[in-house]
């Protein structure tokens, strides 16, 4: 199967589990409901739910169990872009070619949904049937969704992003700030996946998240560049809007094409990860290519 027949399957997958998910809950606030709607199914190109499938295809593990990983990601991703939009925040007005939720509702729902969105993430964890193997590791993959999201993870990065926001930094303090606010969940997709794998030995899950670490900082250096070179058509976000906001990027810091040289770096250094693997680790590989040529 193509790259791209895969993607587009995988993508139906989690879209259909995401709305089974929301049409499970019941109608207590209309409103809020619309909103989540809004903000988790409505586009994305589900690169987290993608990234864990792969993860799990490549170590052979249960795709049923990959579905409660895929899910829970993709609601903290939903949610994170809610709340990055917010006027407290990166105060954007379009996202996913839609006026961003709180343009679309108001800025309370936006909150709310967000809210809403992430404890969805846990209800899924901590519900969804899995394997007994699986099972057995439902704590773990608890945890290891809490530790990409909240204070160590997502939430720190997205705290470093605002106080480095109008600031210059230095590049250590640029790397760790991607690390946290877009690579802790693009490494938490891949070590959940391979938490599901029966097989998978420690040395290879190291190799694995150090592949999706080096993908993880590719991935935000990529956005900081498509946030300069895209059309607002291509985005589906505001073009120019980390200059505008005066943000701490990589294309502001080293220029645009050393940071183009950044992200080819990693993506080099990422595939020397994988090489280490004794897995087909192709549509891995071709994951991280698909991250650093992106336009949108
Ligand atoms: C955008 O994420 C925000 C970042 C963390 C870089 P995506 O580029 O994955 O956005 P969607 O989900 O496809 O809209
Ligand atoms: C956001 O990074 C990362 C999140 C945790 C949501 P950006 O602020 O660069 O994401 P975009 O460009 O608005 O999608
Ligand atoms: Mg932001
Ligand atoms: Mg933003
Ligand atoms: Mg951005």
């Amino acid at each position: 199967m193509s790259q791209l027949a895969q993607l587009t399957e995988l993508q139906e997958r989690v879209n259909k589990l995401l709305e089974a998910k929301l049409n499970a809950l019941p109608v207590n606030d209309e409103k809020l409901l619309e909103a989540m709607r809004y903000g988790l199914l409505i586009g994305g190109k589900r690169m987290r739910p993608y990234l864990a499938y792969i993860t799990g295809q490549a170590l052979h593990a249960e795709m049923s169990d990959i579905d409660a990983v895929a899910c829970a990601l993709e609601c903290i991703h939903a949610y994170s872009l809610l709340h990055d939009d917010l006027p407290a925040m990166d105060d954007d007005d379009l996202r996913r070619g839609q006026p961003t939720c709180h343009k679309a509702f108001d800025e309370a729902t936006a909150i709310l949904a967000g809210d809403s969105l992430q404890t969805l993430a846990f209800d899924i964890l901590a519900h969804h049937p899995l394997s007994a193997f699986a099972e057995s590791k439902r704590i773990k993959l608890i945890q290891h969704l809490v530790n990409a999201s909240g204070y160590q993870g997502m939430c720190g990065g997205q705290a470093l992003d605002l106080s480095a926001t109008g600031k210059s930094v230095d590049l250590e303090t640029l790397k760790q700030l991607h690390k946290l606010k877009t690579g802790a969940l693009l490494g938490a997709s891949v070590a959940m996946a391979a938490e599901c794998a029966p097989n998978a030995d420690e040395t290879q899950k190291r190799a694995l998240s150090e592949f999706a670490e080096l993908v993880g900082l590719a991935y935000q250096v990529q956005d900081d560049i498509i946030d300069i070179t895209s059309s607002e058509e291509e985005l589906g976000k505001p073009k120019g809007s980390d200059l505008e906001h005066n943000k701490s990027t990589y294309p502001a810091l080293l220029g645009l094409q050393g940071a183009q040289q950044k992200a080819e770096d990693l993506y080099q250094e990422s595939l020397q990860a994988l090489a280490r693997l004794p897995y087909n680790t192709q549509n891995l590989a071709e994951f991280a290519t698909f991250i650093v040529r992106r336009t949108h």
